[in-house]
């Protein structure tokens, strides 16, 4: 508490030196929780423990997730190099809008952070970005197609193995969506580098700012630097402890609206500190920018009303982008709530004004 009240005080310090890092609240580290639930992929029984995590959490981890560490150790040493590139030849990858290089902005609203990223479509096809076909990134390619494989495959697994711990007879149900030749994924490397400023400080400055998933679901890996925390359903924040062996998980919000609520979409934040560097990378598994999204019938009990309604994704998806970071995206979609109505209005209104065009 002290320490928070000493950071405010050396924000105006912060100001004359760089008002960028002014901009990113100064934090101190929430408590560590130590039961993030770990669940084993190989143990039966798994199905009803991943359900039991979406619905308490909507975060756990993974082992037993068959992806090889060489292939997760090649993509971070990959990655570590392009980020000690310097600032102009990573620009070669293009400025994030939203796929590219993106260094301190997130988004086109302001929102900043205390990291550089690269962010790429994930597609059935390899990647193609431009600078990614040069003969000298042929290593960093394969790197970035072989991880995306796999772990687009582990996603799969994952999302079957919760139709079936709902006991969903459509077991492909969730899977499907980010399986298909269409769906809307991505892949994203995220560097925290140390913040010399604050080391003298012993502080932190918020890396990634709070926020949920807009895609189905998230798979993290990160290593050995902490900074990851996760808001449990009471509101409060506790930080999670890297593990190099595991997979973190999250629900997206596309989830919480297929299961009508009963998975919980994760509000979590990175902090960045004054000694260490993180590296993390992260697939979000989307559904094809076409497909409907609301909640499944199969997952709701008889005479459970839908929470949500319909929307497309690549509507959800755009109005992720026109919007701050840290927003409730999803009360948007609420069947209740004001905003909804509004847009629903607008919709209808916009849907008039066509039919008189005609
Ligand atoms: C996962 O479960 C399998 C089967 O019970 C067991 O052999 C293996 O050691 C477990 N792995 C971990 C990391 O606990
Ligand atoms: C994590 O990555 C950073 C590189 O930016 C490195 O300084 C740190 O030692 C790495 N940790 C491990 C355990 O690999």
């Amino acid at each position: 508490m002290g320490q928070q009240q000493t950071f405010s005080g050396l924000l105006p310090l912060f100001s004359t030196v760089s008002p960028v890092l002014a901009a990113m609240v100064v934090l101190t580290p929430s408590p560590a929780m130590k039961q993030i639930p770990a669940i084993n992929l190989s143990e039966p029984g798994s199905e009803a423990l991943l359900v039991r995590a979406c619905e308490d959490l909507g975060f756990f981890k993974v082992t037993e997730h068959d992806i090889p560490m060489e292939l997760i150790a090649k993509l971070e040493e990959e990655a570590l190099k392009f980020f000690a590139l310097s600032p102009a030849e990573k620009e070669l990858a293009g400025r994030a809008n939203p796929f590219g290089y993106g260094s301190k902005n997130i988004g086109g609203h302001g929102d900043v952070g205390w990291v550089e990223y690269l962010l790429m479509p994930i597609t059935s096809e390899p990647l193609s970005m431009a600078f990614l076909m040069h003969p000298s990134a042929s290593s960093f390619r394969s790197a970035l197609d072989e991880y995306a494989l796999a772990v687009r495959k582990l996603a799969c697994r994952v999302l079957e193995l919760m139709a079936q711990g709902l006991g969903m007879e459509q077991r492909d149900a969730f899977r499907k969506l980010v399986a298909d030749e269409e769906s809307d994924s991505m892949l994203r490397l995220n560097h925290y580098p140390p913040c010399p400023m604050l080391r003298e400080l012993n502080g932190f400055v918020t890396g990634f700012g709070e926020h949920t998933d807009p895609q189905i679901i998230s798979v993290l890996r990160s290593n050995d630097t902490a900074g990851l925390e996760i808001s449990l359903r009471d509101g409060s924040w506790v930080s999670v402890l890297p593990d190099r062996e595991s997979f973190f998980i999250n629900v997206g919000d596309s989830l919480q609206v297929l299961t009508n609520g009963r998975f919980r979409s994760l509000r979590h934040r990175v902090l960045a500190n004054g000694w260490k560097s993180r590296v993390s990378m992260i697939y979000f598994g989307g559904p094809p920018l076409g497909e409907r999204l609301a909640p499944l019938p199969e997952v709701m009990a008889e005479g459970e009303q839908s929470k949500y309604r319909e929307f497309m994704w690549c509507d959800y998806k755009s109005c992720a982008f026109k919007t701050l970071l840290g927003d409730n995206r999803l009360d948007l979609f609420h069947q209740t709530s004001e905003a909804s109505e509004k847009m629903k209005k607008d919709d209808e209104v916009a849907v008039n004004e066509q039919i008189v065009e005609m």
